[in-house]
């Protein structure tokens, strides 16, 4: 997606062939800065630093800094050392593990000489396959945009809400929640997007607006609780959210606040999709109260961070000093509440079946 007119992915191999670029996600979105990862401890960092976030971004950049840690020791000590590192990074998304166990599947069988060669190879593939599903999630998704606005009036616009940021930075390129809107946005659709802000870390204000803006995609960034207000009002045609990890049975694992925008859209008759990319599904786990929920430092709740009307960058405490503070990081939305899940092999029911007549190949590695 494009930046001041420029086509960026959020993450990539530098020139030298070895060293890796990265938006650093932190300091958007006043600042656009990229950082450059030259060893595993640095992408391990990276990670749990959220330099980098989003499930297949999280995905992606373990699986950079398996190659970067495979430069330096390729030995059998060295791959374990450097999958116990990355898997360490944080526990929600599971496109963390499915990334490392296919680099770590790849790389076992090997010779330790060949092993760096066989990791960026593998990590290549990894990113760019990454593009490709969420083209596919953006083909299934731009129809049911296109079957809501054939039912509007001609020149209405389609109004969609999303929360956090399930856009290109938390991917390698288009996003999950975002493809079917940029899409859609591309072929001359009129869309416009509420963005929830996403507390406590502003994904949505901070993340899904820049790149929305830069890509010229019309948005209204709203606060938290706004959602259901909107719904009952008849201004929100469709949810889109994203996932990270979706259970055997479609239970939603998303970013804290999903749950509530899938209850109201289910009082108010609205559908409510998920978009996910199939390395986000855990057939391990047969419903999404076997997910492990982040629960993140009290800063990221007892504080804000913004630019001030100088152009310095403050963070300023927003809670009583002694007021304790708890940041559950996500929620589980159960596949009643979920209409469909759009995925890169067509728009599917939040259930096992479905999921598992989509992608056997996934459902016979989980029972490996
Ligand atoms: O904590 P984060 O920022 O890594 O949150 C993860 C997410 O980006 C969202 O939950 C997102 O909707 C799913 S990843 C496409």
């Amino acid at each position: 997606m494009k930046v001041d007119g420029r086509h960026y992915r959020s993450i990539w191999l530098e020139e030298d062939g070895w060293s890796v670029g990265a938006i650093d996600q932190r300091r958007l979105p006043h600042e656009f800065v990229v950082a450059r990862l030259t060893n595993c401890t640095e992408a391990a960092d990276a990670i749990s630093s959220m330099l980098v976030r989003g499930a297949p971004l999280i995905g992606a950049t373990a699986a950079f800094g398996m190659a970067l840690a495979m430069r330096e020791d390729a030995s059998d000590a060295g791959l374990d050392r450097a999958y116990k590192t990355l898997i360490a990074t944080r526990p929600t998304a599971i496109n963390l593990k499915w990334a490392l166990d296919g680099m770590r599947g790849v790389l076992r069988p090997l010779n330790s000489s060949t092993r760096a060669d066989a990791a960026y190879a593998r990590a290549d593939e990894i990113v760019e396959e990454d593009v490709t599903i969420n083209q596919g999630i953006a083909q299934n998704g731009l129809a049911l945009i296109e079957a809501i606005a054939a039912r509007k009036k001609p020149g209405e616009t389609v109004n969609v809400l999303t929360h956090c940021n399930a856009g290109w930075l938390a991917t390698v390129d288009w996003g999950t929640a975002t493809a079917p809107i940029y899409l859609a946005h591309d072929r001359g659709h009129k869309i416009h997007v509420w963005v929830d802000e996403t507390r406590p870390r502003n994904q949505g204000a901070s993340l899904t607006a820049w790149e929305l803006g830069h890509h010229g995609v019309p948005h209204t960034v709203i606060a938290d609780n706004t959602g259901g207000h909107l719904m009952q009002h008849g201004m929100v045609d469709l949810a889109v959210v994203g996932t990270d990890r979706v259970a055997a049975n479609g239970d939603v694992c998303n970013k804290i606040g999903t749950y509530l925008k899938a209850l109201a859209a289910f009082d108010n008759g609205v559908p409510f999709y998920v978009a996910l990319p199939s390395p986000t599904i855990d057939f391990n786990i047969g419903d999404g109260k076997q997910v492990p929920i982040e629960q993140r430092g009290a800063e990221e709740v007892a504080t804000m961070t913004g630019r001030t009307a100088d152009g310095r960058i403050e963070t300023v405490r927003i809670v009583p000093d002694g007021s304790p503070v708890a940041n559950y990081a996500f929620d589980v939305t159960p596949a009643r509440l979920v209409t469909g899940l759009i995925t890169e092999r067509g728009v599917l029911k939040a259930e096992r079946a479905a999921l598992a007549a989509a992608f056997p190949e996934r459902l016979a590695s989980a029972a490996e």
